[in-house]
């Protein structure tokens, strides 16, 4: 089990570029196996859940050359109508994009039910509503099989969840004439999956809004696709720069994706410099406290919610911070308690009364974002910290350790 170990205190100073995003590359690779030739997709991060979801389709007959260089060649035509393993399915929550390729490609899918970072409560009754729509028959048992005679564009109603929009593309892509999505989720993860389905040869238009429309095509052709940078990833070195009063250049990175996130850091106190592909981010002197709420896009993200409250909790004043996606998202602080951090959690709002400084402790990471919290906790805080529950960390931090060393951190894997 690996554990890193951070000796804090030390700004962090110099350049870092992002990754592609692990959010978008994981329906986009789905999405290949809906095309009838080979597609070509770049700029995947190298982390945990994209060799799963890799794993994954080859498992089910596609052939797949994932290499560390961030690109996938994938070659759906063996690709057969097989259930999924149980195992690799309950390791990540993307596997819920096996439904909806499925009942494109195939009209039919039996899956056992998805895994994902236990963050509070994580239903599918949408993406299910959203296949009844276009004509599946699902029945809930120990594994879910949804069954269509043909799949029919319809009307589908959805409340900004990712996934189920995502999926209801997937599924809608190829079906009878017009699916229209109403209630879409914006995140830029899932314009860039409508973006690389319509260079394949789909009709998806509106993507980003809360109207999405899909007009059923009967073949996708292959295409070469480059996947978008990590939008979490970005604003995780946003918080990393100002939580340690760095000066960090973040490289190719989308600015326009990140300025709730800016906004916020600004209202800290800290410095963001906006270029074309890069964000600038520098701080000095005590943060100030500030706020949060955390919204669909383009409001705050919950994944960037635990990095920054980790970063507040040596903030001068309090900052409230109310999550309203999933209520199990504060085990950070619980951890951080032990580190120093004033916290008090009462239901969905954390209360963060900020300290002068933490101290070195031996924390575990109970998800991904926790995981990037402590790390920003570790960072932050006098002495040494270890953390524990790495494992989560890979799964969607690409080479982290190595680029937090290029930027000055005292950080190792042991
Ligand atoms: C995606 O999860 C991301 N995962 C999550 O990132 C991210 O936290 C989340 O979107 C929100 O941005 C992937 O893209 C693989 P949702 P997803 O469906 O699609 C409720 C990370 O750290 N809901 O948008 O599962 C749900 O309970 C991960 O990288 C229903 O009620 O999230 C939640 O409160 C963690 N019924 C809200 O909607 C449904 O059928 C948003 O969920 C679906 C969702």
């Amino acid at each position: 089990m690996d554990q890193f170990v951070i000796n804090g205190g030390r700004r962090l100073t110099g350049c870092v570029s992002v990754s592609g995003a692990k959010n978008a590359g994981l329906p986009v690779m789905a999405a290949a196996a809906l095309c009838d030739d080979v597609c070509i997709i770049d700029n995947l991060p190298y982390v945990k859940d994209i060799i799963i979801m890799a794993d994954l389709l080859r498992y089910m007959g596609a052939e797949v050359s994932l290499s560390p260089n961030g690109r996938a060649v994938i070659n759906p035509r063996g690709l057969k109508n097989v259930i999924p393993p149980e195992d690799m399915v309950a390791k990540m929550r993307a596997s819920t994009y096996l439904m909806g390729i499925l009942l494109g490609r195939f009209n039919e899918a039996c899956v056992p039910p998805p895994g994902g970072c236990s963050i509070g409560a994580r239903p599918i009754d949408q993406h299910l509503r959203g296949f009844e729509a276009l004509g599946a028959r699902v029945e809930e048992g120990a594994f879910l099989t949804l069954r269509a005679s043909k799949l029919v564009g319809s009307n589908v109603y959805l409340e900004a969840s990712v996934g189920a929009t995502i999926n209801i593309i997937l599924a809608a892509v190829k079906a009878e004439g017009v699916t229209v999505i109403h209630g879409c989720a914006k995140e830029p993860h899932v314009v860039d999956v409508a973006n690389f389905l319509n260079n394949m040869g789909a009709s998806i238009r509106g993507a980003g809004t809360d109207t999405i429309r899909i007009r059923g095509v009967q073949t996708l052709r292959s295409t070469s696709y480059t996947i978008i940078p990590d939008q979490i990833e970005t604003g995780t070195w946003m918080i990393m720069a100002a939580a340690t009063k760095g000066d960090i250049v973040i490289e190719n990175c989308i600015p326009p994706h990140m300025e709730v996130v800016s906004a916020k850091l600004r209202k800290t106190g800290a410095e963001v410099i906006e270029g074309d592909d890069f964000l600038r981010v520098r701080a000095s002197g005590r943060l100030n406290a500030t706020n949060i709420r955390t919204m669909v896009y383009p409001g705050f993200p919950t994944d960037l919610q635990q990095p920054m409250s980790a970063m507040l909790t040596c903030a001068n004043g309090r900052s409230i911070i109310t999550e309203t996606i999933y209520e199990q998202r504060y085990r950070h602080l619980e951890e951080m308690r032990r580190m120093g951090a004033k916290v008090q959690v009462e239901d969905r709002v954390a209360f963060v009364d900020g300290v002068e400084r933490l101290y070195g402790r031996t924390v575990e990471a109970s998800d991904l974002r926790a995981g990037a919290a402590l790390i920003v906790a570790g960072l932050m805080a006098e002495g040494t910290t270890t953390i524990s529950g790495v494992k989560y960390i890979d799964r969607g931090y690409e080479r982290i350790e190595d680029k937090l060393t290029s930027v000055g951190a005292d950080i190792k894997r042991i």
